[in-house]
């Protein structure tokens, strides 16, 4: 069908979409939307508005996907409410469950995280009357080629993907398997890109994949492209996210240090502080390694910012091996960390290979300290950048006080100050003068 005729018939069709799970879904549901209103479709953030109701979903606990559950229910009754609205649920739990949906009845288009250039077609087959599934994986795609509709509001700070899908196959994980193989993208369409988001005004781009360090297109490798995008203006921030500590380079640390338009701060999911835990995770370093990583970090970015995520209750953690755990976060004293309990993924060499032995009420428990135990360090990182001063870019007013507004420092630890003369975008010098287990109270300087 030629695009002209599929305008035509999207004309004035609205579409309203809900995100969940990691950034790189947000920037996808960028995509998605470019991918629309190239055919004519229109944006709502009003699901009441919508012709076409979709949610870009989470696979990668139990508990988001049960969440979409819900909000498919929730998308029946605007369904039910008005005539022709078509449901349509995309990403990675599309990906993993497939005809299931589609099963349901309550769901027009399936679309799997590779699908997203055959969107219009499906949606007009759809609303023919036939439930539509494109959940194809590819080796190739990247979208590379198209330009993201931003859909954070601040337009000061602005995603782009560089990579997508991941070979690592942790064996809790089931990105692998609901993302596909890795690929990289050009790097002349993501130094395009962050240009245009330049120009565009915004002020710091967050270069995404599972797995920055393994990107490679022909001679550029993460090193590489992260100089390409520091260079193109000092006054343009550049973040990353997610480094395995495995694969992060001496030649990435060094390039950050480089760099003052590189923001400090690294991402770096540790999952376990056992090494028995961290082989059978099949992640590919030990306690000792991932803690010389960090002295690496540290020596040649002494104010390096540290976040990390962590598993409790894997199968067959003991008492001991958690443990372990507690004594590398108090050894390391992360800024933050995102912390979950295990949850079994249909598929994964896990749930293939062993029990999920641990019962809740010990992961819930084990879990629990971890938090405590986080939020302890927490404070004694935000605490130790008491009296210091930062270079912030402001995001906006702050949630609780309007003459007040945040930004994050280098090291992405949130800032707030009081100031009515400084907007959004901005560049500001703050000294800190006190501090929360997660934000830094500071005035101008
Ligand atoms: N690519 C990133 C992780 C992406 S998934 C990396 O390799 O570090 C984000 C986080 O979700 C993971 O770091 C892990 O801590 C958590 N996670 C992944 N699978 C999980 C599971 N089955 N149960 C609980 N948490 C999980
Ligand atoms: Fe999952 Fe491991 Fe890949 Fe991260 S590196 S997405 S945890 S398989
Ligand atoms: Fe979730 Fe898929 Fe991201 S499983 S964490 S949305 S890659």
């Amino acid at each position: 069908m030629e695009p002209e005729t599929l305008k035509g018939r999207a004309k004035g069709m609205k579409v309203y979409i809900e995100t969940y799970g990691c950034q790189m879904n947000v920037n996808d549901t960028e995509v998605v939307f470019s991918i629309l209103a190239g055919h004519g479709y229109q944006r709502t953030e009003d699901i009441a508005q919508a012709d076409l109701i979709m949610a870009n979903t989470c696979s990668v606990r139990d508990n988001a996907e049960q969440r979409i559950w819900g909000r498919i229910d929730q998308f029946m009754i605007q369904k039910k409410a008005r005539e022709g609205v078509l449901i349509g649920i995309l990403g990675c739990m599309a990906e993993r469950l497939k005809d299931a949906l589609l099963d349901t009845g309550k769901v027009d288009i399936v679309a799997g995280p590779d699908a997203y250039r055959s969107l219009p077609q499906l949606i007009d087959a759809a609303r023919e009357g036939h439930p539509q599934m494109n959940v194809l994986l590819s080796r190739e795609e990247t979208y590379g080629d198209i330009s993201p509709v931003r859909i954070d509001k601040n337009g000061v700070s602005a995603f782009i993907s560089i990579m997508r899908g991941c070979n690592n196959v942790c064996s809790y994980c089931v990105v692998p398997y609901t993302r596909g193989a890795e690929r990289s993208r050009d790097p002349h369409t993501i130094v395009r890109e962050a240009c245009e988001v330049f120009a565009a005004g915004y002020k710091e781009v967050t270069l995404l994949g599972q797995n920055v360090d393994s990107y490679k297109y022909e001679d550029t490798d993460f090193a590489k492209l992260l100089s390409m995008v520091a260079g193109i203006n000092p006054q343009l921030r550049v973040r990353f996210s997610t480094s395995n500590p495995q694969d992060i380079s001496d030649d990435v640390i060094y390039t950050m240090a480089r760099y003052p338009n590189i923001c400090k701060h690294i991402h770096l999911p540790v999952q376990s502080g056992s090494d028995r835990i961290l082989q059978k995770m099949r992640r590919r370093y030990t306690r000792e390694w991932y803690l010389q990583r960090v002295a690496f970090i540290r020596s040649v970015i002494p104010d390096c910012g540290l976040t990390t995520d962590v598993i409790a209750g894997f199968c067959s953690e003991t008492e001991e091996d958690h443990l372990q755990t507690l004594s590398l976060f108090e050894e390391v004293v992360f800024d933050a960390a995102f912390m979950f309990y295990y949850s079994e993924r249909p598929g994964t060499i896990a749930a293939r290979n062993y029990p999920d032995d641990v019962p809740l009420d010990v992961k819930t428990r084990r879990l629990n300290e971890i938090i405590a135990l986080q939020g302890k360090m927490s404070l004694k990182s935000y605490s130790a950048d008491v009296g210091r001063t930062f270079e912030v870019l402001v995001e906006g007013p702050s949630k609780k006080n309007p003459d007040e507004l945040c930004g994050r420092a280098s090291n992405n630890k949130m800032c707030v100050f009081p100031d009515t003369v400084h907007k959004a975008g901005d560049y500001v010098t703050v000294k800190v003068l006190s501090c929360t287990p997660a934000t830094l109270i500071c005035e101008l300087v």
